[in-house]
């Protein structure tokens, strides 16, 4: 078993998928990872939309800038496209009033969900790509999502065709602090 270092290290953003459909165990086994989480008081903001309609998807992908997005091609091709939805209002919240400056913490619970999922994918010999650059009004439209929630990411899941290599990342010497700022 690759253990968790190499596997956090090893995990690509997968922008090339192969033509493959992907087994519904599999995808359980994703969408559990998500759904296990830490989240504000276990507030659990989230849902997921598992898109396989090509149609939907051509909508959603018609949110997406064609040049400006190097997952544009993505969001058709892999096996299937999860749009990640959170309500908001209520992760950072206590009887309706933010608890914190920060406001909503809805994309923070999310975050952890979402690097959850790519983690599972990957040990499980999936490439998935976080997509965040698209008309989030125009993706809401296509997949209905209702009053009170946000369309937030958009993550294509399937098997990798392609990866490619670590973009470098900032040493730990670099961000890491002690005592004060
Ligand atoms: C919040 C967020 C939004 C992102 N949006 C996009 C996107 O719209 N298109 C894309 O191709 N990659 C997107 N990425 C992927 C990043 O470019 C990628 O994670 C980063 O370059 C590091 O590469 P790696 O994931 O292979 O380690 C996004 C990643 C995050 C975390």
């Amino acid at each position: 078993m690759t253990d968790l270092m190499t596997l956090i290290k090893s995990r690509r953003s997968v922008r090339k998928y192969e033509d493959r459909q992907l087994p519904d165990d599999l995808l359980s086994q994703v969408l559990e990872a998500f759904g296990w989480a830490p989240s504000w008081a276990n507030s659990q903001c989230w849902e997921v939309i598992v898109v396989r309609d090509p149609a939907v998807r051509a909508q959603i992908q018609a949110s997406l800038p064609a040049k400006g997005n190097p997952a544009f091609k993505a969001v058709v091709e892999a096996s299937v496209l999860l749009v990640v939805c959170a309500k908001s209002g209520v992760s950072g919240y206590y009887k309706g009033q933010c608890s914190t400056k920060l406001g909503d913490w809805m994309m923070y619970d999310l975050g952890l969900a979402t690097q959850n999922l790519c983690l599972m994918a990957h040990h499980l010999g999936l490439g998935t790509v976080i997509v965040g650059l698209f008309d989030h009004d125009r993706a809401k439209a296509a997949v209905d999502v209702p009053e009170g929630y946000e369309l937030v990411s958009l993550i294509p899941l399937g098997y990798p065709a392609k990866t490619g290599g670590a973009p470098q990342r900032r040493d730990v010497n670099a961000f890491t602090h002690t005592n004060r700022f």
